[in-house]
């Protein structure tokens, strides 16, 4: 893990509430497995915690990355208001990350993501092709206007989209996306990774982790420190009895094996 002052090249908005945002930095070297994240200090004096978004995208030869992050508070809505050319102060890349080493070539993978859990997807897609694999993308939004990066994760690979409202693919959530996929299916995938709301994972959890042996699910959770310092993000693991056995999301995860964790 490091820290550095990265330069914002771009910051630009793709749907409401939600930004791409560019940062250039030797920090970048460090970056390379898709599912970290950077955590990064708010420009702004009584903001003392920074804030975790997840790494979108990874260019070495550029030495950027892209994040994409949808205002919810002071913090993000601060994001919002910088301009190439501005600074962030940046600690990472944080997080295990999805661990590929198991997928081989021409294993199908199922890439299942909702809502704002979709960015660090996409640079698992690029690196699970760069692999010789296969994935097939589920991504399920609000409303067709809230949706993004459509166009990117169908350029890359077979994408099957769901929103509450049917605006944009099926109608319903991934849950319900998921559940006609199987249906039309006669083989399961190889791997499953997903990164969502607990609803959402939960239900993938349910799906998969008693038929495929690399289900990877990213957690989130509420951060301090983001490096195993505070024990603000804790959750307990399964099948301990005596409570007594804990991980931290920052450290221990945020990617967990399916059917390892309680959240
Ligand atoms: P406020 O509500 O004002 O935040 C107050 C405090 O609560 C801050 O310390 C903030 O960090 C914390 N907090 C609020 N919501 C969350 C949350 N959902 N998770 C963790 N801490 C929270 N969001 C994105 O938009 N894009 C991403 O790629 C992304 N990746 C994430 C990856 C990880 C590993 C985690 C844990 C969270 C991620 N989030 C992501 C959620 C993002 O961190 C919060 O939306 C953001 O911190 C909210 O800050 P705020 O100041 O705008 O909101
Ligand atoms: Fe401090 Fe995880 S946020 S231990």
């Amino acid at each position: 893990m490091k820290q550095e002052i990265m330069t914002i090249t771009a910051n630009r908005q793709l749907a409401p509430r939600i930004f791409e945002l560019t940062l250039k930095g030797e920090l970048v070297d460090w970056m390379d497995k898709p599912g970290q994240f950077l955590h990064i200090r708010v420009p702004q004096a009584d903001l003392l915690l920074r804030r975790p978004i997840s790494i979108n995208q990874i260019n070495h030869t550029e030495k950027t990355c892209t994040i994409i992050y949808r205002t919810e508070g002071q913090g993000t809505l601060h994001f919002a208001k910088l301009k190439a050319g501005d600074t962030l102060d940046v600690m990472g890349p944080l997080g295990n990350g999805f661990d590929l080493s198991e997928v081989k070539e021409n294993d199908t993978v199922y890439i299942i993501g909702g809502g704002i859990g979709i960015p660090p997807l996409y640079e698992l897609s690029k690196q699970l092709i760069q692999k010789g694999a296969k994935p097939i993308h589920f991504l399920g939004f609000a409303t067709k206007e809230v949706s993004y990066y459509v166009k990117e994760f169908t350029e890359l690979a077979p994408t099957y989209l769901s929103t509450d409202d049917g605006s944009l693919g099926i109608k319903g959530n991934v849950g319900t996306l998921l559940d006609e996929h199987l249906m039309s299916v006669s083989q399961l995938p190889q791997a499953v990774f997903a990164c969502g709301n607990n609803g959402m994972l939960k239900k993938v959890e349910s799906l998969f982790v008693d038929k495929i042996d690399n289900v990877q699910l990213s957690l989130e959770s509420r951060m301090a420190c983001g490096m195993g310092a505070c024990y603000a993000c804790v959750c307990h693991v399964k099948d301990d009895l005596t409570q007594e056995k804990s991980v931290k999301v920052c450290d221990d995860g945020p990617i967990f094996k399916a059917g390892t964790v309680i959240f």
